[in-house]
């Protein structure tokens, strides 16, 4: 079998993304997202459109002097200022690449740019020459290039690559064009335009009817070797090809398209995240990928599936793609199966009488919410309404890391009021806190995973703690969030320590309370 094909992943957030309404970014900003992407392993990033502002040139400055690896490209219209201001700022870079871009279409040349077909075929060839006369990689876009008329789009790309272009991309700036027809217009063109075989050809998607993804990756099937996409399809009106579901297409069925990218999939829903961060605008729950709801089942029958072997319900792993898990939401849907898989992960192993009662109270409980999450489940487990009153409780903390060890004093309240105080020294902040919370509560936790990050941002920005721990054969996850990250991660470290105190518990003393408690 021979190697897949190589096609270039050209990233667009910070430009045809950036531009589009509740997404613009400051350069500092731009320069976080710039440093994720190249982390991810995009080919091409599109900094920005220099001559439309400031703020434009100065993140593309900004992000040419960090990232020297990955190929740095600035928009320019064909205007001979715009690409001398953009041979300014990819002075810096150290792969730059000039963009040149002028519209095609019979009601762009009429309207907006009031040119004659010889007027555009002179500005193209003028303007990429003069672009070339800066940097060696240059790319020309034919604007609305798919409702062009296609003899007059070929002769454009034909005086293109004569005039020095290195890739030609034709967007379909209208999102109007259907897969098939841009499979077509790619194999033609490739096919007849003298010099084509030279250049890579590329796809813009934009997505106003659906079909962005479907028409890049219907591009790459007619010889497209770049694609430009955004992430989570940010973009003009309804937004452009979305990056993480056109990867993972040409990854999950790598055998069908025979090409692939050298994007590091599982940095996919990080990259989404940061992005949701710092633009502000969450992603849809049931957006492919990236939205919460991708890998989630509720259903009792998928979720019994699921139980069984992941793939009944999965094309591909939530792990692949940078969650952590799939995940199991229990609800109205949900089968007894999910329920005792769920408590079982919650450290509860219930059977028979147990489990009945526990589950008839997770169905009653089904009819007032939506979700019921592992609180919920401990509280049906423990007959406790307000959850963790009977645990161990923060009252005060001291962190210091200044000398040859970190050390930590916590300050607690136990399940009886009273107060318990404890210090312990560690490799590091974190490491002595869980020190002192395991000497305070005597419950020792083995660490096994330990994530932070933040949620929201600016003033609201929280931080969030994400434990998992494996506690006498037993696997307890535990999350806690303040303004304060060591905070969050001992409110994390006491949720999971007051379930594993509650689990102490005598069964017949919870089946009892159970009984009550259902009836
Ligand atoms: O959608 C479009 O046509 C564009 C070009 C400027 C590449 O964004
Ligand atoms: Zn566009």
């Amino acid at each position: 079998m021979s190697a897949p094909d190589h096609v270039r992943i050209f990233d667009t957030t910070l430009r045809d993304g950036e531009q589009s309404p509740g997404c613009s970014m400051s350069p500092q900003q731009k320069a976080v997202m710039a440093r994720a992407l190249a982390e991810l392993g995009v080919d091409i990033i599109e900094t920005g459109f220099p001559a439309s502002s400031q703020s434009d040139c100065e993140a593309a400055a900004l992000i040419a002097r960090d990232l020297r690896e990955t190929t740095l490209c600035v928009l320019s219209r064909c205007l001979p200022g715009d690409i001398e201001t953009s041979a300014r700022v990819l002075e810096a870079a150290a792969r730059p690449r000039l963009h040149v871009f002028l519209s095609t279409s019979p009601l762009h040349r009429e309207h907006k740019l009031r040119m004659s077909k010889d007027e555009v075929l002179e500005t193209t060839a003028r303007n990429v020459a003069y672009a070339r006369s800066f940097v060696d990689d240059v790319e020309f876009s034919t604007e609305d290039g798919t409702r062009t008329e296609e003899d007059f789009l070929a002769e454009v790309i034909g005086v293109a690559i004569a005039a020095g272009a290195t890739t030609i991309n034709v967007p379909d700036t209208l999102g109007y064009t259907t897969p098939a027809e841009m499979r077509g217009l790619f194999q033609r063109l490739i096919a007849t335009v003298p010099g084509a075989r030279d250049v890579v050809f590329s796809a813009h998607c934009h997505n106003d009817l659906g079909m962005a993804v479907a028409n890049s990756l219907a591009a790459i099937e007619g010889g497209a070797r770049q694609v430009e996409c955004t992430i989570n399809g940010i973009g003009e009106r309804a937004g452009n090809c979305a990056m993480e579901e056109l990867v993972m297409a040409l990854k999950v069925r790598g055998a069908y398209f025979e090409a692939d990218t050298r994007i590091d999939t599982r940095l996919l829903v990080p990259t989404s995240q940061l992005l949701s961060r710092l633009v502000g605008m969450p992603v849809q729950r049931n957006k492919a990928i990236v939205g919460a709801n991708a890998f989630a089942h509720e259903s009792g029958i998928h979720q019994h599936g699921m139980l069984r072997d992941r793939r009944t319900y999965e094309i591909m792993n939530p792990e692949d793609v940078g969650w952590p898990s799939s995940q199991m939401v229990l609800g109205r849907h949900s089968g007894r199966a999910a329920v005792a898989h769920r408590l079982r992960a919650l450290g509860h192993a219930l059977e028979d009488e147990a489990l009945d009662l526990v589950f008839a109270g997770f169905k009653s409980l089904c009819e007032k919410q939506r979700v019921v999450d592992d609180g919920d489940l401990q509280r049906l487990m423990h007959g406790d309404r307000d959850g963790d009153s009977d645990g161990y409780r923060l009252a005060s903390m001291t962190v210091s890391d200044r000398g040859q060890r970190a050390s930590a004093q916590v300050e607690l309240s136990d399940p009886g009021g009273q107060r318990v105080s404890e210090s312990a020294l560690g490799d590091g902040p974190v490491d002595a806190l869980f020190a002192a919370l395991a000497a305070a509560t005597d419950v020792d936790l083995t660490l096994e995973s330990y994530q932070v990050h933040s949620v929201g941002i600016g003033n609201d920005a929280r931080g969030e703690a994400n434990l998992s721990v494996r506690h006498d054969d037993a696997e307890y996850q535990g999350t806690g969030t303040s303004k304060d990250i060591i905070e969050a991660s001992a409110l994390a470290w006491l949720d999971i320590a007051n379930r594993v105190l509650r689990n102490r518990q005598p069964q017949d003393l919870t089946l009892s309370r159970l009984r009550e408690r259902v009836g």
